[in-house]
C-alpha cells in the first residue's frame, strides 16, 4: 500500500516507509530503504545522514512523489508543493538563467520577487546568461533559486553542495541558510559531509548504512550563528565518539 493521507497537526510530513526495494541485475531485489518512520516538522531543517547508497536520494524521491513504488505511506498536513535541488543542478541548457528560474516558478513569484532572490544568492549579474557558462558553484545557486521560487512548503536537497571546493560549499551553506531563514519552510537535506550537517540542521537523523532506517535522532539545539569552526568541530568528535561505527 502506498499514498498521501494528511498527517497530525503538528507534523508537517509523516513518512513510513516500509520498504522500498529495486529489482536487482540479477533478479533479486535490492532493498534500498526498510522500516523508516520519521515525522517532519513545520519550518523545521531536518538533515539525514548516512554513506553513499544507503537510500538518501530513494528516500527524498519518494517524498517528492517522484516514486511511488514502495511500501507505506508519507503523510502531509496540507497539499505539499516541493521544491527539489537535485545533486546535480539539472538546468536546462538552452534557456538563460532567468527562464531556468522562472520556468517553474509559482504564479505568486513575481519579477521583483526574483530581482530579490537572485540579488540575495548573488545571481543578479547572471540572469541573462546560460548554464553552460556558469561554475558549478553558481549553478548550483541557480538550482537553489529555482527551487525557492517555486515557494514550496518543504524544500528537499540533495546533497546540493556535493564537489565544490570547500570555501564555496560553505559560502553557498550560509547563502541557504540567509535564503530559507527569511521564507519558511520545511527543509529536509540529505548528506554524507557530518560538518555539512552539524553547520545546518536542527535535527540530524542518522541513517543505518542501507538499507536505510533511522539509526539515531539528535537534535542540535545550539542556535546557527554559534556554529563556529570550533563549536562544529566539538559537536563533530561527540558525535563520532557516540557512533563511532557509523560516523
Ligand atoms: N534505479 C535504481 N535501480 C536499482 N537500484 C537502485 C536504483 N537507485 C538506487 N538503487 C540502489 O539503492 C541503494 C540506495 O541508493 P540511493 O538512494 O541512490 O543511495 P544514496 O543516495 O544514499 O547514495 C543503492 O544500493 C543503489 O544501488
Ligand atoms: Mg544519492
Amino acid at each position: 500500500m502506498n499514498g498521501a493521507r494528511p498527517a497530525g497537526d503538528s507534523s508537517q510530513l509523516e513518512i513510513r516507509i516500509g520498504e522500498k526495494a529495486y529489482p536487482g541485475a540479477n533478479g533479486r531485489a535490492q532493498t534500498a530503504v526498510r522500516g523508516l518512520e520519521l515525522a517532519i516538522e513545520r519550518d523545521s531543517f531536518t538533515v539525514l545522514i548516512g554513506p553513499s547508497g544507503c537510500g538518501k536520494t530513494t528516500i527524498l524521491r519518494i517524498l517528492a512523489g517522484l516514486d511511488t513504488a514502495y511500501e507505506g505511506t508519507v503523510q502531509w498536513s496540507e497539499a505539499p508543493r516541493v521544491g527539489f535541488v537535485f545533486q546535480e543542478p539539472q538546468l536546462l541548457p538552452w534557456r538563460s538563467v532567468r527562464q531556468n528560474i522562472s520556468l517553474t516558478a509559482a504564479e505568486a513569484f513575481s519579477d521583483d520577487d526574483l530581482r530579490e532572490l537572485a540579488e540575495e544568492l548573488g545571481l543578479a549579474d547572471v540572469l541573462d546568461r546560460f548554464p553552460g557558462e556558469l561554475s558549478l558553484g553558481l549553478a548550483r545557486r541557480v538550482s537553489l533559486a529555482r527551487a525557492f521560487a517555486s515557494l514550496p512548503n518543504v524544500l528537499l536537497l540533495d546533497e546540493p553542495f556535493v564537489s565544490l571546493d570547500e570555501p564555496t560549499a560553505a559560502r553557498l551553506r550560509r547563502l541557504l541558510v540567509r535564503v530559507w531563514s527569511s521564507r519558511p519552510t520545511t527543509a529536509v537535506l540529505v548528506t554524507h559531509n557530518l560538518r555539512e550537517a552539524l553547520e545546518l540542521a536542527d535535527r540530524l537523523v542518522l541513517l543505518t548504512p542501507g538499507p536505510a532506517s533511522v539509526l539515531a535522532d539528535i537534535r542540535i539545539d545550539l542556535p546557527r550563528e554559534s556554529r563556529d569552526e570550533d563549536a562544529i568541530e566539538a559537536l563533530r568528535s561527540k558525535l563520532v565518539r557516540s557512533y563511532p561505527a557509523q560516523l
